[in-house]
């Protein structure tokens, strides 16, 4: 009974690969054809060097800097306390890339120093709260009398005493204003206000690192019940489309953040990062139980949106928001979707703490585990962190 469907299945693929290469080879020319100016994407890093070309490599003298009994752990992302198997690994493996010399890691004790006095914002969805964990993590793991902070409308956060420096994250997964409890027509963004959560901090801390990215999906919002985007109170005419409504939303919150955050403030925009759903969406029992990572050529296979793949939503967002981006030269652009996308092992996936927790959720194939790929990011933030605090002394 089986032979009939692979002899039928084959040629489908066969005929499927020939016909997305033509499209492929034309879209990704159209990609190296991306203007000069973006080149700023590279932040403080000198411009010869290109940080996302490279690869990793396994080390296994590597040690995290925190353990399982970091404080400020979400028991989801607390991979090595829920029994992933070979969690260590995770952050084994360190990013070299190929013609300039990799971040170093982070130093707590000296940058709780650099950045003694100062308060660093969080702002967006839950994959910034998982980056600034990493951080809190590996501050906490030198300052014993560290404590949560939850002030100002943070969703969580850290005071770390040592040195006088606060860390908060604020939660506003569209950053506009949405009611998330919907209505029968669909959710409203009013792209023209702030979530309450955010708009009162702009004057409040020194850095902020902003990012959105996974809440403007389809798979999110499904068509009939779909953001219903309004300005000035009234549904915007002819309604926008969820890419649509994500651009219209980062015009209008850059502008909020050019009029209201002072230009001292070190401004921070984390590029969304890459999802690893194999065989189905998170709710069609999508899955990254493997502990492999991707090669080079399967990174193409499952990101490049010309062939369609689920999780090709990190390059389409990331597209938006590096034309949004494009003229506001304030922000440091934090790259960190490429070289994450090779990182498919790095995922909670079944391992989310509760025994049948993914029966209900789906596998989590979105976040990261901690410690793990975001300590790589913290190192390239506290990069530009530091940075900025010479540069302004
Ligand atoms: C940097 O390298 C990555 C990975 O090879 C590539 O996708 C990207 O286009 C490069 N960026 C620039 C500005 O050349
Ligand atoms: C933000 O500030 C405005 C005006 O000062 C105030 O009305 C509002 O309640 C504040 N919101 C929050 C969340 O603190
Ligand atoms: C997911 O897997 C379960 C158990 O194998 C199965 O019952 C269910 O139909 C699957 N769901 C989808 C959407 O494929």
């Amino acid at each position: 009974m089986k032979y009939p469907i692979v002899f039928l299945v084959f040629p489908i693929c066969l005929l499927l690969l020939l016909f997305l290469s033509t499209p492929l080879v034309s879209i990704s020319n159209k990609a190296i054809s991306i203007p000069a100016s973006q080149d700023g994407a590279h932040g403080h890093h000198s411009d010869s060097c290109n940080f996302s070309s490279g690869r990793w490599i396994l080390d296994t003298t590597k040690r995290p800097l925190y353990s399982a009994d970091c404080p400020f752990h979400r028991s989801v992302w607390n991979c090595g306390k829920n029994k992933k198997p070979e969690a260590e690994k995770m952050s084994q493996w360190t990013w070299k890339p190929s013609k300039c010399s990799p971040w170093a890691s982070i130093k707590p004790h000296s940058f709780l120093r650099a950045t003694q006095g100062m308060r660093l914002g969080f702002i967006g969805d839950s994959l910034n709260e998982n980056f600034m964990v990493s951080l809190l993590c590996s501050l906490s793991a030198v300052d014993a009398k560290a404590r949560k902070w939850k002030r100002r409308g943070a969703w969580r956060g850290a005071y770390f005493p040592s040195q006088d420096v606060t860390v908060g994250y604020h939660r506003a997964v569209v950053l506009s204003k949405i009611n998330l409890a919907g209505t029968g027509s669909g959710f409203r963004v009013d792209i023209d206000i702030p979530a309450d959560d955010w708009s009162n901090v702009t004057q409040f801390y020194d850095v902020l690192v902003f990012n959105t990215g996974h809440w403007w999906g389809y798979d999110k919002f499904p068509e009939d019940l779909p953001l219903v985007f309004y300005k000035q109170g009234r549904p915007v005419w002819p309604p926008l489309s969820i890419r649509e409504g994500l651009a219209a939303v980062l015009k209008s919150m850059l502008e909020f953040i050019d009029d209201s955050v002072p230009a001292t403030v070190l401004k921070v925009w984390r590029l969304q990062s890459p999802r690893h759903f194999h065989g189905g969406e998170w709710n069609q029992n999508g899955s990254c139980s493997s502990s492999d990572l991707l090669s080079s050529t399967q990174v193409e296979e499952w990101f490049d949106p010309a062939n369609g793949g689920v999780n090709r939503e990190e390059r389409e967002v990331n597209d938006v928001i590096r034309s949004a981006l494009n003229g506001h030269h304030g922000f440091v652009l934090l790259d960190v979707a490429k070289i994450s996308e090779f990182r498919a092992d790095a995922h909670p996936s079944l391992w989310l703490g509760g025994k049948d927790t993914h029966l209900v959720w789906g596998q989590d194939c979105l976040h990261w585990c901690l410690p793990g790929l975001p300590d790589t990011w913290v190192d390239m933030l506290v990069d530009v962190v530091l940075k900025h605090v010479q540069s302004a002394q």
